[in-house]
């Protein structure tokens, strides 16, 4: 080796172990400008001496500009989710199950703290990160990798010597609170939503297809679980010791006890002591140890029986009712919000909160100047529970609905049988306009990347009133628009000529029927493959199908009663939208082996054999143990006996080697 190789790779090591100590130990030993100094050293030497370089190099963590959506990947192992528990006697009666089945000698459980934010699963191949997966449906997920590489605590290779070949380590990904401030402040700043909870903000950050943008946001990730194909210690808590030993980040929090009480005061401890954690938490996950039994009490198609959730009770905070604002859905539903004193919740800032309609206002009394008592769980959403009757100012006003559009000024009127309240003006009002153009542009639905802010002003300009006028837009428009260079404007145009090949339930969807939401859809464009046999329909034939109520029934008639509607399906064919079902549908993504029997022979590299049995069952194919004329083709490994290969020729079967099996399931780049 040469010196100066040896040099690049001394200093590599250098900055990895100093990214160790800063980003997983907390601890670490070297100011930041010294740090910058080595960093900038390596970038140098990398620059001079391109024949060295490595992309695990820690000058790498940047991934390069990608533009294509992420890759789907079929998780080896699915990605279970856990049963939750909310009450001690659920967790007596999860401790009870245990000490049944193994009624010698009393359980070792692992008490973990239960990680708000996205789950992952990486793949390290000799050492090195070689993949990162999403959760996804659980079965198969996004590649995530360039995303994931920039994240400073998730090490591009472990910290072994002679890791075993394949490693997968499952953890969550999160946005610590101080980040995630940092990131909406700075996102109200610039006109834009911010993200509910930091959940949402780590989710949404994985997914941006510009790797530079996540790096900026510093996400971090807490392992959790470990799978490999080398023989592993029989411990859980031992495996994530090792995955410690290895250099990936495992929470300092972990316990393992034997009894019940121990387990409860686990609980107890943490309901108080989360509130200081710099991350989201909502709950334990508490672990039967043993590996071995684990195997032995299996799991159910939806979560391991050997685990359980325990969620704790929502956090309350008391404050100010400043105002009621009325909002106007796309469907004319004026939606009321309470404005709230900004308020510190389960970690994050609750500034307002949805009032649902007129009834609730009431059924809380809600007055002007009222406080109020917020809730936040697990999820997303703050909700005012009740209001403190002990400081109400004497003789406050009730909160008043209004009798008209808070947009457009149009009669409001209250549809028979339905609490809510509706704008009457659906033509014109532009808040119902604009919210159907918003929604057209969804991802379920059409798929057009613009936001809320640009569609307003397209709005605004008059260029945008009705779906179809999306089609219309051209590049000397969108070069006028504030910030719409010529990337910005070739982007959206190319967006919005990719949703002409959207699938037709999700055009369908796109279309904002009322009550036809993306399910709905998903069942009418199976019975009606097209939207002329749609339209055709009449009630009694749509309420005829499973799942089809009156009322959508009735939503869908007069839908197509509406000439603008009739002209607006006349418009989007004429730009080459079909809204009819293709011969090949796009969702084989899950099923990509449908139809396929395969058979398995000789020695792999990534996998083992059962592995790639349980890979081609999940993806919809079959296994078979022989050659026959039925086998589609043949996973061949290295050392395939030489008559099952002349078998195979002489039946005239495919042979794929390891790598194109991987290649064609989308588990390697081509
Ligand atoms: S174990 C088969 N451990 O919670 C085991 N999950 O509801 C499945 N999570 O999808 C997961 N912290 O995203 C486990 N210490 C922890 C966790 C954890 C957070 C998340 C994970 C999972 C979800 C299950």
């Amino acid at each position: 080796m040469s010196t100066i190789e040896q040099t690049i790779k001394k200093l590599r090591q250098e900055i990895e172990e100093h990214n160790y100590r800063y980003y997983v130990l907390n601890k670490p030993d070297i100011e930041d400008i010294d740090f910058d100094a080595l960093m900038h050293k390596l970038e140098l030497l990398e620059q001079e001496y391109p024949e060295f370089q490595d992309p695990s190099s820690p000058t790498q963590r940047v991934g390069s500009d990608r533009s294509e959506r992420f890759v789907s990947v079929a998780h080896v192992y699915p990605m279970l989710s856990l049963s939750n528990s909310y009450n001690y006697d659920d967790v007596r009666v999860f401790w009870n199950r245990l000490t049944e089945a193994f009624p010698e000698k009393a359980p070792s459980v692992h008490c973990e703290l239960k990680f708000d934010g996205l789950s992952i699963s990486v793949i390290y191949i000799d050492g090195v990160l070689h993949q990162a997966v999403t959760r996804g449906d659980g079965l198969v997920g996004d590649d995530v990798t360039q995303n994931i590489r920039t994240i400073r605590s998730i090490p591009l290779r472990l910290k072994a010597s002679n890791p075993p070949h394949r490693v997968e380590v499952r953890g969550e990904v999160i946005l610590p609170f101080a980040e995630f401030e940092r990131l909406n402040g700075r996102r109200i700043e610039a006109g834009e939503e911010p993200f509910a909870n930091p959940r949402n903000a780590a989710s949404g950050t994985l997914k941006l297809l510009d790797p530079n943008i996540v790096s900026q946001r510093k996400l971090d990730c807490y392992f959790y679980h470990l799978y490999s194909d080398a023989s592993l210690p029989e411990g859980h808590y031992e495996r994530l010791e090792l995955c410690k030993s290895w250099g990936l980040k495992v929470s300092t929090h972990n316990r393992l006890v034997s009894s019940l009480e121990e387990v409860y005061s686990y609980l107890e401890y943490w309901d108080t002591a989360r509130k200081e954690l710099p991350c989201a938490t909502d709950g334990i996950v508490l672990k039967l140890n043993s590996v071995r039994e684990q195997e032995f009490l299996g799991t159910t198609n939806k979560s391991p029986r050997w685990a359980i959730a325990y969620k704790y009770q929502p956090e309350r905070a008391r404050t100010l009712l400043k105002g009621v604002s009325f909002q106007v859905g796309r469907t004319g539903v004026i939606v009321p919000v309470a404005e709230l004193e900004p308020i510190l919740l389960s970690g994050t800032v609750v500034r307002r909160a949805t009032l649902h309609n007129a009834d609730f206002i009431t059924s809380l009394d809600l007055r002007e100047g009222d406080y109020v008592f917020v809730e936040k769980g697990g999820e997303i959403i703050p909700k005012i529970v009740s209001v403190d009757r002990d400081t109400r100012v004497e003789l406050a006003p009730r909160i008043a609905f209004p009798d008209r559009c808070p947009d457009c000024g149009a009669p409001l009127e209250n549809k028979e049988g339905e609490v809510a309240f509706y704008c009457t003006n659906s033509l014109e009002c532009p808040m119902q306009i604009k919210g159907r153009l918003e929604h057209f542009c969804t991802r379920k639905a059409a798929d057009i990347n613009i936001g809320s802010e640009t569609i307003a002003v397209l709005y605004d300009k008059g260029w945008v009133r009705r779906v179809e006028d999306f089609y219309m837009l051209t590049d000397l428009q969108l070069m006028q628009l504030d910030g719409f260079k010529e990337r910005a404007t070739q982007k959206l145009l190319l967006s919005i000529e990719q949703s002409k090949r959207r699938p037709y339930a999700a055009m369908l969807f796109a279309l904002g029927i009322r009550l036809v939401g993306e399910t709905v859809a998903k069942t009418l464009t199976k019975h009606f493959p097209s939207i002329d046999l749609l339209q055709a329909a009449s009630q009694e034939e749509l309420t005829a199908i499973g799942d089809i109520g009156t009322k959508i029934a009735q939503s869908i008639v007069s839908f197509f009663a509406d000439s603008r509607n009739i002209e607006t399906v006349k418009a989007l064919r004429s730009f080459g939208i079909s809204l009819a079902e293709e011969e090949q549908g796009q969702e084989t993504s899950s099923l990509l082996l449908e139809g396929n029997s395969i058979v398995i022979s000789g020695t792999f590299q990534y996998h083992s054999r059962e592995e790639y049995a349980s890979i081609i069952e999940r993806l919809g194919g079959k296994r078979l143990s022989s050659i026959s004329s039925k086998t589609t083709f043949i996973l061949a490994g290295t050392e395939m006996g030489p008559s099952k290969r002349e078998k195979a020729l002489s039946l005239g079967i495919p042979l794929l080697s390891e790598e194109e099996f991987l290649a064609k399931i989308g588990k390697l780049d081509d």
